[in-house]
């Protein structure tokens, strides 16, 4: 991987034509509803490559990476990973085939130590009879080599994640991917609300991470950050893909006017017309090496189908028969009592929803615990979450029932002081601490797990 030079083109990470990208997403169209966010969009990314994505507010950008990372299928399209077809229909399944993104400020728990996010739901359990414990003194000396053979220095690692500054915080989430052996990652306007030093230490870092090996898509509208990084620029305008230009085929002035929806320069027409050509070549490479793949996937698609098509016609079946039993719409039939209107329905905002959604939901611990400290961050408190933050202190995992501890504690809310006072007997000692803290912080109470609240 390591020798991998950067891509002199979209078609493959050589420029020769004989093997597929890590990524390509071809004719990627996405509809919501009336509005068309994508359209015929084709996107590539090559192992060893850093990618800017790059276009206007609302061009487009975040659905496309949403489509590849299973937040949204398309309406249309195929998207190829390491040259197979595949279907990705949620997080976890992009995760596994090595996809990861670093949002912005939702990368690492605040309130726990740089080791422990390193290892987040992947730690080191050290046995002692029958009781498991988290292996400290590993995970503290691995994080500091570990860091430090991508150039991140830290200072200490049990260093609490809060006290570092946003720039330090992404370039651990970057250094945990490297890591863990993921193949491809997605920086979203990573450095949007950085200071220029802090901006220089991500740039750093995603020129580490395609060191070692790994295709980058960085998400920017600041061209002059992502110029310094990237090798190609894939500029989207009002859903359409406007081209892709290698690095010594555009100014930075160019791609700042094709980003505000400006003309497409002369000179770069032939290349956008080249890399037409390098498409279809690359077209017909994945299509040639995956043709039994895809014929069975469109088997078993037209195979759902079907099974939607019987399950509609059941439906009718039994709408006729109510019809001419006289069920549903006789006169004789009750009034239907109308449903209860919840008395205190409270609006909940979107980024809220998401986070409470990952809690419940995502299969790995280390989103979990994330989402969790998250809904405890301060500008995100919401009443709406306190009852999921109440069901994650049945988490399986003790980090993600710590961070839920921390957050109620945070919030202050009636409805978490008994299941908190519970949380006193929890097996891991971190948790049992978490929640002495929270009762004291939220309710003013003095407890510890020998003698409880007082
Ligand atoms: N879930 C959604 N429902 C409806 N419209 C959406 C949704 N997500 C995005 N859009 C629309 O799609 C377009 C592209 O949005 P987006 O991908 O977020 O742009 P960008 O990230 O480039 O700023 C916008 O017009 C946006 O309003
Ligand atoms: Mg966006």
């Amino acid at each position: 991987m390591a020798e991998n030079t950067p891509s002199n083109g979209p078609g493959n990470g050589r420029g020769d034509g004989s093997s597929p990208p890590l990524v390509y997403m071809r004719d990627i169209t996405m509809r919501f509803g009336l509005i068309e966010a994508l359209r015929d969009v084709d996107f590539v990314v090559n192992s060893g490559e850093v990618v800017g994505l790059l276009g206007d507010n609302g061009a487009g950008k975040s659905t496309l990476i949403k489509v590849l990372t299973g937040i949204h299928p398309p309406t249309t399209g195929q998207i190829y990973f390491e040259g197979k077809p595949v279907i990705i229909d949620s997080p976890k399944t992009a995760r596994a085939l090595g996809i990861e993104t670093v949002y912005q400020d939702l990368a690492l728990v605040n309130l726990m130590s740089i080791a422990r996010n390193f290892y987040l739901g992947r730690e080191p359990q050290q046995q002692i009879g029958p009781v498991r414990f988290m292996d400290k003194e590993v995970m503290n000396s691995q994080t500091v080599e570990a860091l430090d053979h991508i150039g991140i220095e830290i200072r200490r690692p049990e260093e609490e994640v809060l006290r570092l500054s946003g720039g330090e915080r992404q370039s651990i989430a970057i250094g945990r991917c490297v890591f863990f052996g993921s193949k491809l990652l997605i920086l979203d306007e990573p450095t949007s609300a950085l200071s220029v030093g802090e901006t220089k230490k991500v740039l750093d870092y995603t020129l580490a991470a395609k060191e070692a090996g790994l295709g980058v898509i960085f998400i920017t509208h600041n061209v002059g950050h992502v110029y310094q990084v990237a090798d190609r620029f894939t500029i989207i305008s009002h859903g359409n893909k406007v081209g892709d230009f290698m690095r010594d085929e555009v100014s930075q002035q160019e791609i700042a006017g094709m980003i505000m929806g400006g003309p497409v320069p002369e000179k770069l027409t032939a290349v956008i017309e080249k890399r037409g050509a390098e498409e279809r070549a690359l077209h017909d490479l994945v299509e040639k090496a995956a043709a039994p793949t895809v014929q069975a996937a469109k088997q078993a698609s037209a195979r759902s189908r079907n099974t939607v098509l019987s399950v509609a016609a059941i439906g009718i079946f039994i709408l006729l028969l109510l019809l001419a039993g006289g069920g549903v719409f006789s006169p004789a039939s009750p009034t239907p009592t109308p449903s209860p209107t919840p008395t205190e329905e409270v609006e909940v905002p979107e980024n809220i929803q998401t986070l409470i959604d990952q809690l419940l939901n995502d299969a790995d611990p280390g989103r979990r615990a994330i989402a969790a400290s998250a809904l405890g961050a301060e500008r995100n408190r919401h009443p709406a979450s306190v009852e999921p933050l109440i069901q994650a202190l049945s988490d399986e995992s003790e980090n993600v029932r710590e961070s839920a501890a921390r957050s109620l504690g945070k919030i202050g809310d009636d409805r978490a002081r008994g299941p908190l006072e519970e949380m006193l007997r929890d097996n891991y000692s971190n948790v049992r601490n978490a929640a002495a803290e929270a009762l004291r912080d939220a309710f003013g109470l003095s407890c510890s797990d020998a003698e409880g609240c007082r």
